[in-house]
């Protein structure tokens, strides 16, 4: 009985490892920077995995989990793990110093493969790198033992060329669950992005649980219908809602942190609010009644900033968003606030007045008051020893000391905090808001926000202008793109938006300038198209349909 099973493993072995043929081109997303392919190959089934004992915990269990899941899926029991600095024959995982925070070293000989990198992020990078050289199915489930184990001898020295690579997503206009969140966080992981913009609070839904607020879950997370397509005035009158606890809050914080992601949470302010006026409408100018909003769009009623009150609500949100979330930057929004009701209400021109604001040939009072509150958000949130980002809104009126911009009302808000001397990422709608079509044959997709933004435009970006000094490229920490989901109510129909443009984004976040190439990035598509089939996630395939 032995005996066959030893044979039977065998023969696994020779099957799951046959040559490969010499095609040299390996398809990695995004690719790696600095990149050669040699004769030869390395059988990773089957083969000892050694972890340098120096290599942090968190760190040692992404190896482990890598170990785990090549054992599962190549169906090879044949190796084993050991936390050990011994270099035999086999998968060796390296600490080194040397190697900048985010980059890797890959080595792939006849004998080993080599991994060198200096934290969490790097080797989660290179263990992507690996997974991707693997077969498909190691991205799944389900076990592959006939696949081909062995990826080509290559040598590998990769870094991302920008810091902050990020993916967005809206849970406000539709509600999507820990589980979910999570499958989001894993294609975030694929692409060796690492920042997770959750926007978790909107005019339609408040989704994240404050305790000393609970009216914002109890009233602010229930809309009583939702409008149909774009008739504006229309209510399916389904009620609709959803919420995270703090307990889920932290464990989808640790989860993305064990992948090397940081979360970086949105409290939209102060606009975008009418789920907290409706939970506590004293907040507002007019004292409501207010309502979960129903239906799409810019909503007049904002928060009150004429009242102390309202900072004080403020001031408590973020204390527990702080604690939530370890997030260096905290997303404050400032995006789409009218100013038709501060301009008729007696607190806020009472403060208009106190603070001495007035009208210019540039800016209304209003929209100096609105710099007011983003100022006083950041001095609060400074105390913690934490950064604003703010939409690109935060720039009209004075930009507070400090902000980040990130620039989604094309690239000029970016480009002008650049020259400003404060940093910006860049998002512009024309080519990172995956709400947008992706065919002009909007009557074959599923019903959309509008726009049009197929996978190569988003592929075809250039955060660098020639306007930009090099002092002013330092300042772009990076590019994201951000999923709304006004139209969008299931997780399939958010994959499809997502995928392959997220792809396609991964590589202007990672890849230089000159190691782009749209037709080297059309080649992996078959790959790509394997993987998201092992993750479960449905994308959309219009590339797959073109020649
Ligand atoms: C935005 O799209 N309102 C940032
Ligand atoms: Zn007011």
């Amino acid at each position: 009985m032995k005996r066959s099973l030893l044979l039977l493993s065998l023969i696994i072995m020779i099957t799951s490892c046959a040559p490969k043929e010499s095609s040299r081109e390996v398809y990695i997303i995004p690719y790696p920077n600095d990149i050669e392919v040699f004769e030869g190959t390395f059988c990773v089934a089957g083969s000892n995995f050694y972890c340098d004992p120096a290599i942090d915990q968190a760190t040692q269990s992404l190896i482990t989990k890598l170990y785990d899941q090549v054992v599962l899926i190549s169906n090879n029991t044949t190796s084993n793990f050991e936390v050990s600095s011994k270099t035999g024959r086999g998968v060796i995982f390296k600490l080194d110093k040397t190697i900048a925070p985010e980059a890797y070293q890959l080595r792939v000989t006849e004998k080993r493969v080599v991994v060198k990198a200096s934290n969490l992020n790097g080797f989660n990078y290179a263990i992507q790198t690996i997974k991707q050289l693997l077969p498909a199915a190691i991205f799944g489930s389900v076990p592959a033992p006939d696949a081909d184990w062995s990826i080509p001898c290559l040598k590998i020295d990769d870094a991302p060329r920008f810091g902050y690579r990020g993916l967005h997503l809206d849970v406000s206009r539709h509600f999507f669950t820990v589980e979910e969140v999570k499958r989001y966080i894993d294609v975030i992981e694929l692409h060796k992005m690492n920042k997770f913009h959750w926007h978790l609070t909107d005019d339609q839904g408040w989704r994240i649980e404050i305790k000393k607020y609970p009216k914002l879950t109890e009233v602010g997370a229930n809309r009583s219908g939702t409008m149909i397509l774009k008739d504006w005035g229309s209510n399916d009158r389904v009620p609709y809602g959803g919420f995270y606890t703090q307990e889920e809050i932290k464990e989808v914080v640790e989860y993305a942190a064990a992948k090397g992601i940081t979360i970086i949470p949105e409290i939209d302010l102060p606009g975008h609010m009418l789920a907290a006026l409706a939970s506590y409408p004293e907040l507002g100018c007019t004292g409501g009644p207010y309502e979960v909003w129903t239906r799409w769009g810019i909503a007049d009623d904002v928060l009150c900033v004429g009242k102390e009150e309202t900072f004080k609500f403020l001031e408590g949100v973020l204390d527990e968003i702080v604690a939530l979330f370890p997030s260096e930057y905290i997303h404050i929004g400032g995006d789409e606030c009218p100013k038709v009701r501060w301009e008729t209400c007696p607190d806020c021109q009472a403060k208009i007045e106190e603070l001495g604001i007035k009208d210019d040939d540039k800016h209304k009072a209003e929209h100096y008051l609105q710099s007011y509150v983003t100022r006083r958000m950041e001095e609060y949130l400074a105390k913690y020893d934490r950064k604003i980002i703010g939409w690109d809104e935060i720039l009209e009126g004075e930009l507070a000391p400090n902000a980040t911009v990130m620039s989604w009302r094309g690239t000029k808000g970016g480009e002008t905090a650049v020259k400003m001397g404060h940093d910006a990422i860049m998002t512009p709608y024309t080519y990172y808001y995956l709400d947008y079509y992706q065919s002009k044959d909007i009557e074959n997709e599923p019903f959309g926000i509008g726009g049009y933004l197929p996978v190569e435009v988003c592929y075809s970006y250039e955060p660098f202008t020639e306007e930009m000094t090099p002092e002013d490229r330092e300042h772009i920490l990076g590019v994201q793109a951000n999923l709304w989901t006004e139209y969008i109510a299931t997780f399939d129909h958010l994959t499809y938006m997502l995928l392959p443009r997220a792809s396609a984004l991964s590589e202007v976040q990672w890849c230089q300038p000159e190691v782009k190439d749209y037709d080297r990035f059309l080649r992996t598509k078959e790959h790509l198209a394997s993987i998201y089939e092992a993750m479960g996630l449905n994308y959309a395939k219009h590339i797959y349909q073109e020649k």
